[in-house]
């Protein structure tokens, strides 16, 4: 298979100048279910407010805890998901939706199923399409044609990624295929304990489709993210960090693990 990747572009990227920080406010979280509650509050008010809302959704560690709460909200029947639509944020290139590996089967398991969503709602990135670009426009298409994002979920990789959107992204880009970083690579190798070997790409929305999403809630849990956090709560846009493409989001909503609030980073950087 020919694979155009999005190659880092950092070199290119000249730093953005220090722009207003966006009005967003971190949450701070004492533990982990209770930043699923909180977490689940906010796709609850959404849904409540607009119940065929449009969704995307990350994979990790991070959003367990919120899946498992809108889970048993649902089943309590004081939550309903029947007529959202969803969509995911990235896979794994080469993977099928049956792999232990893919995101999509990762989703299905752990909230798309128990939640009661009809397959007519979701779409997932096909990471082993045939024609991979084409399966990107088209997931593109699909967004749009669902209205566009309401809401983007987020987690946080360590290195700052959004999505699989790697330090040195092109930030205007929009579903593509993209290179793994080798640290990214590292953290799944050590997140599923050696078993699998790693993919060396992954498909992932861009982050011009993430900031245009209406709104952003960012989850961010584990002291992996220190770095990551701090580089957010600088305040500069840096494509080093691709998280900080959040920072003008207008409607953005951070939850963060409150023990990442007075934790010290590698550069001596104590976050503010
Ligand atoms: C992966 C995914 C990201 C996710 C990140 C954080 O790299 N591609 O979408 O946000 O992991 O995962 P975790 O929540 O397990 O730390």
């Amino acid at each position: 298979m020919r694979i155009k990747a999005h190659a880092p572009r950092s070199k290119r990227i000249k730093r953005v100048p220090k722009m207003p920080t966006s009005t967003s406010t971190i949450l701070w979280c004492r533990s982990g279910s209770g930043l699923a509650s909180v977490a689940a509050d906010h796709v609850a008010a959404l849904l409540a407010r607009k119940p065929g809302a449009v969704i995307a959704l990350p994979t990790g560690q991070t959003p367990l805890g919120l899946y498992a709460e809108l889970v048993a909200r649902a089943a309590a029947k004081r939550l309903s998901a029947a007529q959202a639509r969803f969509f995911n944020l990235d896979d794994y290139l080469g993977v099928s939706a049956d792999h232990p590996l893919s995101y999509a089967r990762f989703l299905r398991e752990h909230f798309l199923r128990p939640a009661g969503v009809a397959e007519e709602h979701i779409r997932l990135l096909r990471g082993d399409a045939v024609g991979i670009e084409e399966e990107c426009r088209d997931y593109e298409a699909a967004i749009e044609a669902a209205g566009g994002l309401d809401l983007a979920i987020l987690g946080l990789g360590t290195n700052g990624h959004i999505g699989f959107n790697e330090p040195g992204s092109d930030w205007s880009a929009q579903t593509h295929v993209v290179s793994l970083s080798e640290e990214t690579r590292a953290t799944h190798v050590a997140q599923t304990q050696g078993k699998f070997v790693i993919p060396e790409y992954g498909i992932t929305v861009g982050i011009s489709t993430i900031v245009a999403a209406r709104a952003v809630l960012l989850l961010v849990a584990g002291r992996g993210k220190a770095c990551a956090l701090a580089a957010f709560r600088r305040g500069i846009p840096d494509p080093k960090w691709p998280v900080t493409a959040l920072l003008t989001h207008r409607n953005l909503t951070v939850l963060a693990d409150a023990e990442l609030q007075s934790a010290t980073v590698a550069d001596g950087t104590v976050p503010r």
